[in-house]
């Protein structure tokens, strides 16, 4: 799960789709990263952390991680946030098989707005996140 800081909204769908497979006993690696390095080794925004908590999980203990090519052969898949993380990531690949690991997180090319700037977001941003982890898995659990 990328997204630009690492401490906004990739955490967050680290955090639940953790814990969704953890519910449903699947042992599956996930993992989140920034574009950006300003925030490593930081925790996650605590606006983040507040509304993650509030709906049941808990990303306090996980930290900012700047985004390596070494990612390309640890991850089957590679989601980013929004079309500004999608050229980012790209734009690294030596490959199309690295290439062809990237995806938007949402459907339809859309973009998970960035919520640093917007306190009231934050909600409406974890939602939207939540319902797509949920999507998501159960579509990478069919394939
Ligand atoms: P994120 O949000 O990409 O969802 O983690 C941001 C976090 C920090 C900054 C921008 C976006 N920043 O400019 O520091």
């Amino acid at each position: 799960m990328v997204c630009l800081g690492n401490i906004c909204r990739s955490p967050l769908a680290e955090g639940v789709m953790r814990k969704l497979l953890e519910e449903q006993g699947l042992y599956w690696e996930v993992a989140s990263a920034g574009t950006g390095s300003w925030h490593v080794g930081k925790a996650p925004d605590a606006r983040s952390v507040a509304v993650a908590k509030r709906f049941g999980y808990d990303i306090s203990k996980q930290r900012a991680q700047h985004f390596r090519m070494s990612f390309f052969e640890t991850y089957d898949r590679i989601f980013v946030m929004d079309q500004h993380n999608y050229q980012d990531i790209v734009s690294l690949t030596q490959d199309n098989a690295s290439r062809d690991k990237v995806s938007h997180f949402l459907p339809d090319l859309e973009d998970v707005q960035d919520p640093y700037y917007e306190d009231r977001l934050f909600e409406p941003v974890f939602l939207g996140i939540e319902a797509r982890c949920k999507s998501l898995l159960s579509e990478l659990n069919n394939l």
